[in-house]
Order: structure tokens, then C-alpha cells, then sequence
């Protein structure tokens, strides 16, 4: 196959969770751009619907829907309604995610379990359900954000329960892709670095000081664009990465290199 062939996503159906804003969007744009039909499962319809209509003028078929992807009943009842709409799924991508930043010693049982549901659960939810469909359609890329959170201890900010959710992430993505390559499954993580999306610029606005904290190490001086991963979500969606399993993908401009 022709290198740039195998990059193409036409007549593919992918789910992208919480694409409705940051870096979903941008991934979901991107895999639109490589010609896949686009699901915006997200906890805010409005917001879902806004961006499945904005990249549906890029000519693909798109969907949003409310989901949480905490409750198994809405994840179950997402799947079918993909299913009904499209038949398949061949690509699904876990973005959905949030971060609280407390200190360790403070934290609810609440907030912990928050984050860990949105984070954590919800990855395994959304892709035992997807999973089950691939299975029967011999096969599909999945594709977990985790964060170079699963590797590193952001400063200064408290964020042990994110960063443990996203170390689970990490573990879970190699997990699957271990246990599901029989069935042509492969299973991948994106882990970014400080990323220029609302969830940063709400914790920056609050705290403008940690730019230079954020910015300082990484080598590459500056934060990333929702857009700088559009490249890497197509290659791990597409034929392009046809031999690549339960690999972790940094993409931070070298933050975790010191
Ligand atoms: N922004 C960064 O710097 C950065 C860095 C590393 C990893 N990440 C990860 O990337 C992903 C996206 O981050 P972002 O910066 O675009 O965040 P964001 O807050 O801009 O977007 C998150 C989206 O998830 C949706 N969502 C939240 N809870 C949900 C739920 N229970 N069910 C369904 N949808 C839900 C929100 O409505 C929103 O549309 C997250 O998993 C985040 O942890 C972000």
C-alpha cells in the first residue's frame, strides 16, 4: 500500500469521547480531515452538537450524543445508536477527561472518585463496549488520551488523582492491547504535555504563574496546539500504524526528557 494510503480514514466510522471541546476536537477534526464519519459522545450535548456540525462541513457524516462516560447504561445505549446509525466502529478514541487540582491531604473521597471514573472507568467502559462491536466486525484501533501525567509528577500543582488516573490509563492501554490483538484490536495511548485547551487556560487564568513552571522545562519552550495532534491520532487510527500495539506516545515537546 501506498504510504499516504494507508493513512486515509474514508469510509471509517470513529468515536471520539468528549470531542465537544480541546483536544477531542482537534483529534476529531483531524480524523474528519483523513475522511472518517465522526460520533461526539460528550457529557455537554449543546457543546457536542456544535462541533459535530462544524466538522460535518468538512463532507463527512457526524453524531452527537449525550453521554457519560461514568454510566454504563449511557455508554451501552451510545454504542447502539452508532450501531443503528453506521453499522461498525472502527476507531474509538478515549479523550473524555478531567483534573482537579487539591492537595492530597485534602481531598474528598468525592473528587478522588471523580476523577477517577471520568478518567479511569469511563476508558474501560467506553472500550469494553466498543470493543464487544469490533470483535464482531473482525477488528479497530483504539486510542486512550492518558497524559505524560502517567510518567511524571506535575509542579507545583496537587493533582494525585489525575495523575493516577492517568497512570492507570497508561497500564490499562497495554493491558488491552495484550489481551485483545487476537481480535485484531489494537489498543494505543496518546500522552501529551502541556496543551494549550480551556482545561489549561481555566487553571492558568487562576493561577498565571505556573507558565513559567509549565514552560521552563519543557525543551521545546512553549506549550502545545489541540491541533499538533491531529497527526499522531490519524497515524494510530489508520493502516499507517498496522504493526503498533499497547505503545504510549509522548507527544509534550520533550518535557519528560529531563
Ligand atoms: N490540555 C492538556 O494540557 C492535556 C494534557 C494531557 C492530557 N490531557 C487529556 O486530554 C483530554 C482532553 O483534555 P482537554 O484539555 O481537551 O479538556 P477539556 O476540558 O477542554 O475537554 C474535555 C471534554 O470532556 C467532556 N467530559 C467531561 N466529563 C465527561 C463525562 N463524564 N462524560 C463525557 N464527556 C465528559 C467535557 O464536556 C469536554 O468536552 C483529557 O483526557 C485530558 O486529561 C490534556
Amino acid at each position: 500500500m501506498n504510504v499516504l494510503s494507508s493513512f486515509n480514514l474514508e469510509n471509517k466510522i470513529a468515536i471520539v469521547t468528549g470531542a465537544a471541546r480541546g483536544l477531542g476536537e482537534a483529534m476529531a477534526t483531524g480524523l474528519a480531515e483523513a475522511g472518517a464519519d465522526i460520533v461526539i459522545p460528550d457529557i455537554n450535548y449543546k457543546e457536542a452538537k456544535k462541533a459535530a456540525d462544524k466538522i460535518s462541513e468538512l463532507g463527512v457524516d457526524t453524531l452527537a450524543l449525550k453521554c457519560d462516560v461514568t454510566e454504563k447504561s449511557d455508554v451501552q445505549e451510545m454504542v447502539k445508536k452508532v450501531i443503528d446509525e453506521f453499522d461498525r466502529i472502527d476507531i474509538l478514541i478515549n479523550n473524555a477527561g478531567i483534573c482537579k487540582n487539591i492537595a492530597a491531604e485534602e481531598m474528598s473521597l468525592k473528587d478522588w472518585q471523580e476523577v477517577i471514573d471520568i478518567n479511569l472507568t469511563g476508558v474501560f467502559l467506553c472500550s469494553q463496549a466498543v470493543a464487544k462491536e469490533m470483535i464482531d466486525n473482525n477488528g479497530g484501533s483504539i486510542i486512550n488520551i492518558s497524559s505524560m501525567s502517567a510518567e511524571i509528577v506535575n509542579y507545583p500543582q496537587p493533582q494525585c488523582s489525575y495523575n493516577a488516573s492517568k497512570a492507570g490509563v497508561s497500564q490499562l492501554t497495554k493491558s488491552l492491547a495484550a489481551e485483545w490483538a487476537k481480535y485484531d484490536i489494537r489498543v494505543n495511548a496518546i500522552a501529551p504535555g502541556y496543551m494549550k485547551t480551556e482545561l489549561t487556560a481555566e487553571i492558568l487564568e487562576k493561577n498565571p504563574e505556573r507558565k513559567e513552571y509549565w514552560i521552563e522545562p519543557t525543551p521545546m519552550k512553549r506549550m502545545g496546539k489541540p491541533e499538533e495532534l491531529k497527526g499522531v491520532a490519524v497515524y494510530l487510527a489508520s493502516e499507517a500504524s498496522s504493526f503498533m500495539t499497547g505503545n504510549i506516545m509522548n507527544i509534550d515537546g520533550g518535557y519528560t526528557l529531563y
